[in-house]
């Protein structure tokens, strides 16, 4: 039986730093106001009409492949995970894989939609097939390029100052050495206030799940038999081709479900919160990370930040944070390292790795 180790690890995040003072020429918000709040000073974008979800991906993917010591052609299994893709259909998991050039092995690949938590839902998935035996090198790719599609007016700004654009891969690989790889997953759901926090236009809803919104919204759906719900001008001119979040909601949330989830993961392992090296939070808000930090009774040392710089990058804040962790020798040989995650849906789980 095996194991599954991350055997390379590659990181991208565009040129273009945007701070928050920059985002005040725009809409009516304040350094200090996010400061403040979510701990970010400033976010990357990527280059319009250059770079999208998947060239980003692509590039912290060429960068995992290369550290882990294989061909680009070896990958036999890509799982991408984003929700800010760059087609509606199809997913970028095929996109990357033509971007990579890799499109003759015919490698299966699977676009996964769990938003925060699509990393750790990815590793979990990728844990699978490795441990069985089923494939050899699965490239996971978490990149979002939410620049494009967030609300730049005053309306959003409860939103759009907290994303930023960025890319993270690994390579996972077979190991038999003994204690080491992937010790354990946990994924969890709710679809509950599955509204709470999400982008529901476009899509095929037609108003059906109405009564889970705060208050009943016009979308402008015609007389018409068929089609016009999906996307319609009222929904442009009312901005509601937008993201929407329950700000206070998702915290209470989120920091109740990351320490379960980090806990059932010890628990599970016959370990404790003190046996963690290296915490990797998804980097949703300073503030959700330092009270799980604070809850479990980690040191400041056990726990890698980095939301300050780059704002919460969804599927790709973990592959960054953790990318960035090895290249400063945060992280060693034998260290455990857990990550968690929690975000729309309500979807969280949780992952120990002995490195
Ligand atoms: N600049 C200035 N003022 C703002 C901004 C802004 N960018 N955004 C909102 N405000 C205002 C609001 O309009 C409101 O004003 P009012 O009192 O006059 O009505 C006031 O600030 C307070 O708004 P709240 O939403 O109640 O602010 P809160 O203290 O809850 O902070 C925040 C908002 C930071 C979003 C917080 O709720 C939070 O951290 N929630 C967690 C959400 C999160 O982390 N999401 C990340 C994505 S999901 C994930 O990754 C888990």
């Amino acid at each position: 039986m095996f194991s599954t180790k991350i055997a390379g690890i590659g990181s991208y995040l565009p040129e273009k730093v945007v701070t928050n003072q920059d985002l005040e020429k725009v809409m009516d918000t304040n350094d200090e106001w996010i400061q403040e709040r979510t701990g970010i000073r400033e976010r990357r974008y990527g280059k319009k009409h250059e770079e999208t979800t998947t060239t980003m991906g692509a590039r912290a993917a060429e960068m995992a492949i290369e550290r882990a010591g294989i061909k680009k052609e070896e990958v036999d299994f890509i799982i991408f995970a984003t929700l800010s893709p760059d087609y509606y259909f199809p997913g970028c998991g095929v996109l990357v894989q033509r971007e990579l050039g890799i499109t003759t092995g015919e490698a299966g690949a699977l676009d996964i939609r769990n938003q925060c938590s699509g990393f750790v839902y990815g590793l979990s998935i990728a844990d699978q097939f490795v441990k069985t035996g089923m494939y050899k090198n699965v490239l996971l790719i978490g990149a979002e390029m939410h620049s494009m599609g967030l609300d730049f007016s005053t309306r959003g700004r409860n939103v759009t100052v907290l994303f930023g654009d960025g890319a993270g891969a690994v390579v996972l690989q077979p190991t038999t050495e003994p204690g080491k790889g992937i010790l354990t997953t946990h994924l969890h759901s709710d679809g509950t206030f599955a509204e709470k926090l999400a982008f529901i236009n476009p899509g095929s809803h037609g108003g059906y799940h109405m009564g889970r919104m705060d208050e009943p919204m016009d979308f402008g759906y015609s007389d018409a038999e068929y089609g016009d719900i999906f996307v319609n001008q009222h929904m442009l001119d009312n901005g509601q081709l937008f993201p929407n979040m329950d700000g206070p909601l998702v915290f209470k949330m989120a920091v109740q479900k990351f320490p379960e989830v980090i806990m059932e993961a010890l628990q599970k392992t016959g370990l404790t919160p003190a046996d963690i090296d290296m915490f990797v939070p998804h980097q949703a808000n300073l503030r959700i990370s330092s009270f799980v930090q604070k809850k479990l009774g980690l040191a400041d040392h056990q726990v890698w930040n980095n939301i300050q710089k780059y704002g919460n990058t969804t599927a790709a804040t973990i592959p960054i944070a953790l990318a960035e962790a090895l290249e400063a020798g945060a992280v060693k040989d034998g260290d455990l390292v857990c990550l968690a995650a929690f975000g729309s849906g309500f979807t969280w789980g949780s992952a120990l790795i002995r490195w």
